[in-house]
């Protein structure tokens, strides 16, 4: 780990006040371009202390991180943790509608706590197309001591981060992107940041088992695009984690994994001692590409073998698979999770539902430009982060709230582009339905909460389909797939104040306007429900300079 990470510093902890109980951890990273060719075609990369893929950040529920960024790129920068709740926190979370980018040549400093959350996660750059060049990196959080884990700790952890991956240069793929073309199909397939194949010559494997013991895999994808299949050959996955949840511990030969999405999987080194091919490759793709990388056993010395796993089926049996797959998956009931007592002790089927948001991707071209879009709204983003719009009380100069509305129906034809913000009322209950009417998968993401994905059906929903949601273990997560001509169901408590993402998690969408915030306001303006706007927070477009309104009190 080249991250610099240096211990408490008793000052810095007591003037940010409130957390100062959990411990700090602190990582000063410098964000450069490196040349990188994981396709062996050479490209402008974007490495973060030199690395490519970024340094894991490793920490436990309730530490607070501190991570100062130094932009050493020649435009400018934010990054994001996606699937960190960032509680009352909105102003850390590093979408452009939350926060002025860092400038090139100049630094600043994130700081927030990963407040009651354990699981598998992972940062990235939110602006423009740099999360085609890298910057992303892994952050897992750990269990608090004390606090049970429904599996024996294992021999170690490997973090795998997986993702399509396109030869040409971020700043192209968004040239592509600003002058109305789609950036087409991705040229390969990365297992941290490589990409093996059958029979290369493996001077160092990618992980190291010992007989006999068993080992933690935390997967993500981070893709642009394609949803992955990974396996590992000869050996079975057992599932323990998903998303920050832990999950009833099923079995599988191989895990479709949507861009966006993380898991974590039990591996036990139970067969000959000799290499096994990893294995991951592209879902529902006219050509799927395929990466293989090397786990050898400690004492072997034989080559994998060259007969890889197959993958699941592809077209509408591909389809089929993966529902059944998705619907495998519950919320271990009686597991805990970053607090002692049962997940299942929150009962969510037992809520009722306060408001019911339908979404409906849409693709159009506007102007002879291709553009995505939400319920007929193709987001932008305005010059001024939408948060700090509306916390200086300058909202309505830079857009409208709820362009879109609840029900795609309502829609019209075409496409409008304008910042998209839906105001939603604080502690609603809401039902999010996600409805694709495309021929491509899609995947959803949203910031600062996690919800429960409680169904995905193929054709088209409508309100008996309730009879079908899973109320009692749907998974607790903050990303969900969508299948072609399908729909899927999530639910969640608006509980979390401040202004938050959700978007597409497949980047070309995103940037070209699949994407939407919630402005989720607490009417009391309390610290008790979100925090200050931080003393080091930039100020940028019609904010910048202005004098900060007063702030929160209360606790
Ligand atoms: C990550 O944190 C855990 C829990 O504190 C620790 O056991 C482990 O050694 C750490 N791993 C790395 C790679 O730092
Ligand atoms: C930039 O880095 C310096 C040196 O570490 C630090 O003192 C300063 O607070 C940082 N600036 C911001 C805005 O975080
Ligand atoms: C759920 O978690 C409990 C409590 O840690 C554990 O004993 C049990 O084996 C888990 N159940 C399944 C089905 O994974
Ligand atoms: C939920 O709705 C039902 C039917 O409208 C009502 O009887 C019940 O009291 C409500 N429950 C809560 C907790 O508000
Ligand atoms: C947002 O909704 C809340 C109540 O749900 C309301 O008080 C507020 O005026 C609305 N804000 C806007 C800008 O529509």
């Amino acid at each position: 780990m080249g991250s610099k990470m240096i211990c408490v510093a008793l000052l810095l902890c007591l003037s940010l006040g409130v957390m100062a109980e959990d411990p700090y951890l602190f990582f000063e990273w410098h964000v450069s371009y490196g040349t990188i060719a994981p396709l062996g075609v050479p490209k402008q990369g974007i490495l973060i202390n030199g690395q490519f893929p970024g340094p894991l950040i490793n920490c436990t529920s309730n530490n607070n991180i501190v991570v100062n960024v130094y932009n050493e790129l020649d435009e400018p920068l934010i990054l994001s943790w996606t699937g960190v709740q960032q509680r009352k926190n909105s102003w850390q979370d590093g979408t452009p509608g939350t926060m002025c980018p860092i400038m090139p040549g100049t630094n600043y400093t994130y700081k927030f706590q990963v407040k009651d959350q354990i699981g598998t996660y992972y940062y990235f750059p939110t602006t423009g197309m740099q999360r085609a060049a890298g910057g992303i990196g892994m952050l897992k959080v750990h269990s608090r001591e004390l606090i049970p884990v429904p599996f024996d700790w294992p021999a170690d952890e490997y973090s795998v981060l997986l993702g399509d991956w396109y030869n040409k240069g971020h700043k192209q793929l968004k040239a592509f992107l600003d002058s109305g073309r789609s950036i087409g199909r991705p040229d390969g397939v990365l297992i941290n940041g490589k990409s093996g194949k059958v029979g290369d010559k493996v001077e160092q494997p990618l992980f190291t088992m010992e007989a006999g013991k068993t080992y933690r895999y935390r997967v993500c994808n981070v893709g642009l695009r394609n949803s992955i299949n990974f396996r590992l050959q000869g050996h079975t996955l057992k599932l323990v984690e998903m998303e920050g949840s832990h999950t009833v511990q099923n079995v599988y030969d191989s895990l479709d994994i949507h861009v966006g999405q993380c898991m974590s999987v039990l591996v036990t080194a139970n067969q000959a001692p000799k290499d096994y091919y990893l294995v991951a490759s592209s879902r529902f793709a006219r050509r799927p590409d395929v990466a293989v990388a090397v786990v050898r056993y400690t004492n072997s010395n034989t080559p994998a073998s060259p007969m890889l796993p197959s993958p699941p089926p592809e077209n509408s049996a591909g389809i089929a698979w993966s529902i059944n797959q998705f619907r495998s998956f519950r919320w271990n009931l009686t597991a805990s999770a970053a607090r002692p007592n049962p997940q299942g002790s929150y009962h969510y089927g037992k809520i009722n539902i306060t408001r019911t948001i339908k979404i409906a991707n849409t693709r159009s071209v506007v102007n002879g430009k291709l553009r995505f879009g939400i319920n007929g709204v193709s987001h932008v983003d305005p010059a001024t982060p939408l948060k700090l719009s509306e916390y200086f009380g300058l909202a309505e100069k830079e857009f409208k709230y709820d362009l879109v509305k609840d029900d795609p129906a309502t829609a019209g034809s075409g496409l409008v582009v304008a910042p998209s913000v839906m105001n939603a009322t604080f502690r609603n209950f809401v039902e999010i339905i996600f409805e694709n009417h495309e021929k491509t998968i899609q995947t959803w993401h949203l910031d600062g909460y996690s919800f429960f994905a409680v169904a995905i059906e193929p054709g088209r929903w409508s309100p008996d389909k309730r009879k079908n949601y899973n109320l009692v273990d749907g998974v607790s997560r903050h990303n969900i797939q969508v299948y072609p001509n399908s729909w899927a169901a999530v639910m969640t408590t608006l509980d979390n104040a401040g202004m938050w993402n959700l978007r597409s998690e497949m980047w070309e969408r995103t940037y070209l306007g699949q994407q939407m915030y919630f402005s989720v306001l607490s009417p009391a303006r309390s610290l008790r429900d979100e925090y200050n706007i931080p003393e080091a927070q930039q100020l940028c477009g019609i904010v910048k300079g202005l004098p900060k309104p007063a702030l929160y009190s209360g606790v």
